[in-house]
């Protein structure tokens, strides 16, 4: 019998819910991905691309141009210039670079901290790596990050620190402060940075994203990771980015080449060609989510459900406390794919220790807007 490298890990919260929605015919609302379509450009483009047979290996680094195009948006949207032959890596998803950031750093005995509920690759990462995870908590009302529990967590084996921001699965938003506070209390240590910031662009009423990019101190230790796939509602391309200062690109880089190598070509070219003819996709990204957060807000006004609308990502909890106190949150979201129709994610699976008490539920609502309306229309019969 072979010995378990992850022994505590089953089967994730995503494809259990998904499963058990496509078993019932529930409205899925649980896996974070839309249903609809990517702009019809970058479809076209992957397509041509395809025809005119760029469907080799690409560079390891990723391609040049689409290098160039992220370099570009970076300047734009966070005043960063970094270098895209020596900082910027196109990854095949933001998970794998996370991975590999993990691997390039985490040695056998040190620790990671991240902060719960989180997303679940990162802890058996940490694993794989031989490194222990420290789970800190958010603060269950807000999901803000408590610097004194951070502090508190700190040792001398603390060697990583996982943030993601806008955070799956509350929404909430890391601030300039918060990335203040981080860098005094990380100080000279030996200690690196995972910026989770795949929903950068998700972010609602008119908030700037606070960016570890545009944070000179904290950059100087960090790997930022955004994916191509949220941006542009493509999740199933699986690509994305890393960068970070040129030292770190080249211990990441020594794992990734060993790992997948490089991303999907004729998809990077898609996303080059798309970047450079619509950098307007971007600016219009907060307000089209927006509209979908605030639609579906308004619709689940009519529920028992209680909630805060999300600051950012296209996730909303919602709060069942005044529905089914009885129930535990995996048995309500089992409750409501059987009985309602719906389906969605229990916030305790994404906890090493559930928080007690807590009864809340991640619903995606990066959906089109006659889905929304079904769902809110069976959340509202609860
Ligand atoms: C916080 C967070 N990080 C990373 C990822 C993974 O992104 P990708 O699909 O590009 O690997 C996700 C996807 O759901 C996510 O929610």
């Amino acid at each position: 019998m072979i010995t378990s490298k992850l022994p505590n890990v089953g089967t994730t919260i995503f494809t259990t819910m998904s499963q058990l929605a496509a078993d019932f015919g529930a409205i899925n609302l649980s896996q974070g991905f839309p249903d609809f379509n990517g702009p019809q450009g970058l479809l076209d483009a992957a397509a041509r691309h395809i025809a005119a047979g760029h469907n080799q290996y690409s560079p390891m680094t990723g391609l040049p141009t689409l290098r160039h195009q992220v370099a570009a948006k970076l300047v734009r949207a966070y005043g960063a210039a970094v270098n895209p032959d020596t900082e910027i890596t196109i990854t095949p998803g933001a998970t794998e670079a996370i991975f590999c950031a993990i691997q390039a750093v985490v040695r056998s005995g040190d620790e990671v901290i991240v902060f719960d509920p989180c997303y679940d690759s990162y802890a058996p990462s940490v694993e794989l790596a031989g490194g222990k995870c420290v789970h800190v908590k958010l603060d269950p009302g807000n999901f803000t990050i408590d610097w004194q529990r951070f502090s508190d967590a700190l040792t001398s084996r603390t060697r990583m620190v996982v943030l993601n921001s806008p955070h799956n699965p509350s929404g909430a938003l890391i601030t300039r402060d918060d990335l203040d506070q981080l860098a005094v209390l990380i100080g000279d240590h030996d200690i690196y940075v995972i910026s989770d910031e795949v929903y950068e662009h998700l972010i609602y009423d008119g908030v700037q994203h606070a960016s570890v990019l545009a944070h000179a101190q904290l950059y100087a230790r960090s790997f930022v990771v955004s994916s191509f796939g949220k941006t542009y509602h493509v999740t199933g391309w699986k690509t994305g980015y890393v960068v970070a200062p040129p030292a770190l690109t080249t211990e990441w880089r020594k794992v990734h080449q060993y790992v997948n190598f490089c991303g999907v070509t004729p998809l990077q070219w898609a996303l080059a060609d798309f970047m450079a003819e619509h950098p307007e996709h971007l600016d219009a990204l907060p307000a089209f989510y927006q509209a979908k957060r605030d639609l579906f807000c308004d619709l689940l006004k009519g529920s028992r459900f209680t909630f805060t609308p999300s600051p950012g990502t296209y996730f909303q909890l919602v709060d069942y406390e005044h529905i089914r106190p009885d129930l535990d949150d995996l048995q309500m979201a089992e409750w409501m794919i059987r009985e309602h129709g719906v389906a969605a994610i229990p916030v305790s699976a994404l906890y090493q220790s559930p928080e007690p008490g807590q009864r809340l539920l991640r619903l995606c609502f990066a959906k089109k807007e006659e889905t929304l309306r079904q769902a809110a229309e069976k959340l509202c019969l609860i």
